[in-house]
């Protein structure tokens, strides 16, 4: 009977004192964690530096100290069963992300746990998902995109997957979200890719594209950092981005009523909240027939990117030299790779001069008018590169010469990307998949 009692009151005191033991939980993994951050106080970043992207050799780097990343060694494989295995769509059909591959990275993160778990590859599968997640009400997530090439040796190469991985980190500690060695991430992926490495195209007009996504999972509904997250990677083979003229070129839409970002604001960031709010704008412009929009920002109608590309100008400067512009890095234009690339390539062209400048519409009308203007076009990972041939803004059409140049700039900056990612030439961009 004492005994019996003695068992009772010691489940009555667990009963009323669980707040305690969560909470001497709760202050030894805070104290854990604290001291991770501590340790970890180099993983602040370096400002974005406000030029530079075309002097080469010269990038900041953020530092994660590899204690709080997750890290290639401890890669679980689950491979997917024979029944699990997707049919490859042919070339034609591809599109661009409507198929995905047979498997996919997950990487769960969760602070009370000590930060990042073991990455793990799996079959590919929706994702179960609390509907308090704060990814889902505050936009708390990021994205990347980058491509595998199946060169002409046969070889897969990625394209500068380090400067992506800079680029996430850059986000997510913008969102609260926790960062990550991308040198960790890139080895994961790697092992990805060579898993699913049938899925990248035998052709060079179709790659395999890359989506990493960070997404804040934690299910409450304070907007602070989240103390649990979910980094995943799904891959989809593709083929154009989408359909130009039949001479190639797009005409796009400078619409002054809308911007795609502000001082201050993430325009700089690959964050899903930048997309959303711009398929009305390019409705718009495809209703007046326009392939993509123009985003222009402040009361000189400064060019900022175009659609989801940066944006490119070749005019003869008023030495009567040939130039390639595009806006600086000054935070309303995302730093993208295919524009640092071609920014250190075309640099070291010696017929080029190349300078990131300022270009308000005002100006543009003038070199057009002046007959000046030779060439326009967007570049990025989806489309490499995009020429432009006419624009809209507001009751006027412009239209660029970029398709009637004997020996486009735009062409011979394509053709030399493409040489790279494709294998054609050995350079220090492509990574080769051993
Ligand atoms: C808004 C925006 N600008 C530019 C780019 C081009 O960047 P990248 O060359 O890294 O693909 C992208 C694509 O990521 C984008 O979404």
């Amino acid at each position: 009977m004492p005994v019996r009692r003695s068992k009772v009151l010691l489940v009555k005191w667990f009963f009323e004192s669980q707040h305690k033991l969560q909470t001497i939980r709760w202050c030894s993994s805070s104290l854990r964690y604290k001291e991770l951050e501590e340790t970890s106080t180099q993983g602040q970043l370096e400002p974005e530096p406000p030029i530079t992207a075309s002097i080469p050799g010269v990038k900041p780097r953020p530092h994660i100290t590899p204690e709080i990343s997750f890290k290639h060694d401890d890669l679980q494989v689950t491979l997917a069963a024979p029944y699990q295995l997707q049919r490859k769509p042919d070339a034609i059909d591809l599109g661009f992300g409507k198929y995905f591959t047979d498997h996919m990275l997950k990487i769960q993160y969760e602070k009370q746990l000590g930060g990042w778990q073991k990455p793990k590859i799996s079959p590919f599968e929706p994702l179960s998902i609390h509907p308090a997640a704060k990814a889902l009400h505050y936009a708390i997530q990021l994205f990347e995109g980058l491509k595998a090439y199946r060169g002409v040796d046969d070889k897969i190469r990625l394209f500068r997957p380090d400067l992506n991985m800079e680029r996430m980190n850059l986000a997510a500690a913008r969102s609260g979200l926790p960062m990550f060695d991308g040198d960790e991430l890139i080895k994961c992926v790697k092992r990805l890719i060579q898993i699913d490495q049938e899925w990248v195209p035998h052709s060079e007009t179709s790659t395999l594209y890359i989506r990493p996504t960070l997404i804040g999972t934690e299910a409450t509904f304070g907007i602070m950092a989240p103390e649990s997250a979910l980094l995943f990677v799904i891959m989809s083979p593709v083929s154009a981005y989408y359909k130009a003229s039949s001479d190639g070129a797009v005409s796009i839409y400078a619409d002054p009523s809308v911007v795609r970002a502000f001082p201050g604001g993430v325009g700089n960031r690959k964050v899903g909240s930048n997309y959303g709010p711009t398929i009305d704008a390019t409705a718009r412009a495809a209703s007046m027939g326009h392939h993509q929009v123009l985003w222009l920002f402040g009361p000189n109608h400064e060019l900022t990117e175009v659609g989801a590309m940066n944006i490119f100008t070749v005019y003869i400067n008023e030495h009567g030299d040939k130039q390639l512009s595009t806006p600086p890095l000054n935070g309303l234009i995302l730093p993208g790779v295919t524009r640092r690339s071609i920014l250190e390539l075309a640099s070291q062209w010696e017929d080029l001069t190349v300078k990131e400048e300022v270009m308000t519409m005002e100006r543009l009308i003038m070199l057009n008018n002046s007959g000046r203007l030779l060439e326009m076009f967007g570049s990025g990972t989806a489309v490499v590169i995009s020429p432009i041939s006419r624009v809209g803004f507001v009751d006027k059409e412009i239209y660029i010469p970029t398709m009637k140049q004997p020996q486009p700039v735009f062409q011979r900056v394509k053709d030399t990307l493409l040489a790279i990612q494709y294998g054609h030439i050995e350079h220090p961009y492509a990574v080769v998949i051993s």
